[in-house]
């Protein structure tokens, strides 16, 4: 079972950008745990980030096939890519997108504007780290 865990622009910085609302977790991090709790569950997972729009649509494309499942944090892009919306559209899988802070809080207005979620299973929204952990408990039982 191959999980695809796929992240966009700026989420390279976590850990150091505004910990105060993104908390200390480094990517890495979350790259290992969701690794360790795979190794549990049984599955494999495909785990990448890029700050470029068009290299994120031609790596979901390219890891679709025989995908059971897509965990993404579009960053900014969740607020304003019409192409990632008709990318995961297309996905034949189950998608969670993730949000590490609950962007329904935010002060930013355009971030409640949400282009890619309404193309998703479902949406984690404010639980920090974890948002990826829960995405992938979900996606695999999801498939038993
Ligand atoms: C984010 C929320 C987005 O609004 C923001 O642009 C990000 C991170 C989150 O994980 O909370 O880059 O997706």
């Amino acid at each position: 079972m191959k999980i695809v865990v796929a992240n966009g622009p700026n989420l390279n910085l976590l850990g150091t950008r505004e910990p105060e609302v993104y908390g200390t977790t480094a990517l890495a991090d979350i790259e290992s745990a969701l690794r360790a709790r795979a190794g549990d569950l049984g599955c494999e997972i495909v785990f990448f980030q890029s700050n470029h729009e068009g290299e994120l649509l031609d790596r979901l494309q390219a890891e679709a096939p025989g995908a059971h499942g897509l965990i993404i944090n579009p960053g900014a892009f969740s607020h304003s890519s019409y192409a990632l919306y008709d990318c995961l559209r297309w996905m034949p899988v189950p998608i969670v997108e993730v949000h590490i802070s609950n962007v329904y809080r935010r002060a930013e207005g355009f971030r409640t504007h949400m282009v890619t979620a309404p193309a998703s299973t479902g949406v984690i929204s404010g639980l920090g780290a974890r948002g990826y952990l829960l995405a992938l408990e979900y996606l695999v039982d999801r498939d038993q």
